[in-house]
């Protein structure tokens, strides 16, 4: 794991671990780590709320700020279900790849939700050796 994501992890739920465990609960209703810190959930909107909405925001629409953060939402590029898949494992640029943080059935999880709100409705579902396929 580059270390520069495992800081980026940890400067990210770090405030989250801080507040106490009734604001931890508030936000990660099922937890987010385990003691081998990799996601728990299995739940794509939970696994969007954990990880996703920090940098495309809540409603996918993506930000423009301290960097270029993409929208989800309405986006074309999502129809060939390979590419979100890909990124998401492997990132791409400004985007920390995920792969060593969930497994596959959870990526597939992530993608099939994303794919499926905020004004997509690509119902082609993502299985888990999709996501084996693009490992590295
Ligand atoms: C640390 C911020 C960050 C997080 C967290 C993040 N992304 Fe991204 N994402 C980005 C950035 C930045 C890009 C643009 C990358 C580029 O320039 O190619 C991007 C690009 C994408 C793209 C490609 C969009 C396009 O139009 O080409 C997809 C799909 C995507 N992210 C999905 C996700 C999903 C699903 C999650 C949650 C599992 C996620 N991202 C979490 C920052 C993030």
């Amino acid at each position: 794991m580059p270390r520069r994501i495992r800081s980026w992890v940890a400067a990210l739920y770090l405030p989250l671990a801080m507040a106490g465990p009734t604001a931890a609960v508030a936000q990660t209703p099922d937890g987010t780590f385990g003691s081998n810190q990799r996601f728990l959930s299995r739940d794509g909107a939970t696994l969007f709320r954990s990880i996703c909405q920090g940098c495309h925001m809540p409603d996918a629409k993506g930000a423009v700020g301290a960097g270029r953060y993409p929208a989800l939402a309405g986006n074309d590029k999502l129809e060939i279900a390979g590419y979100p898949v890909f990124i998401v494992v492997n990132g791409q640029r400004g985007m920390p790849g995920f792969g060593d943080w969930l497994d596959d059935a959870q990526v597939a999880a992530v993608v099939n939700y994303v794919r499926t709100h905020f004004g997509n409705a690509y119902t082609d579902a993502v299985v888990p050796d999709d996501v084996r396929a693009v490992r590295p």
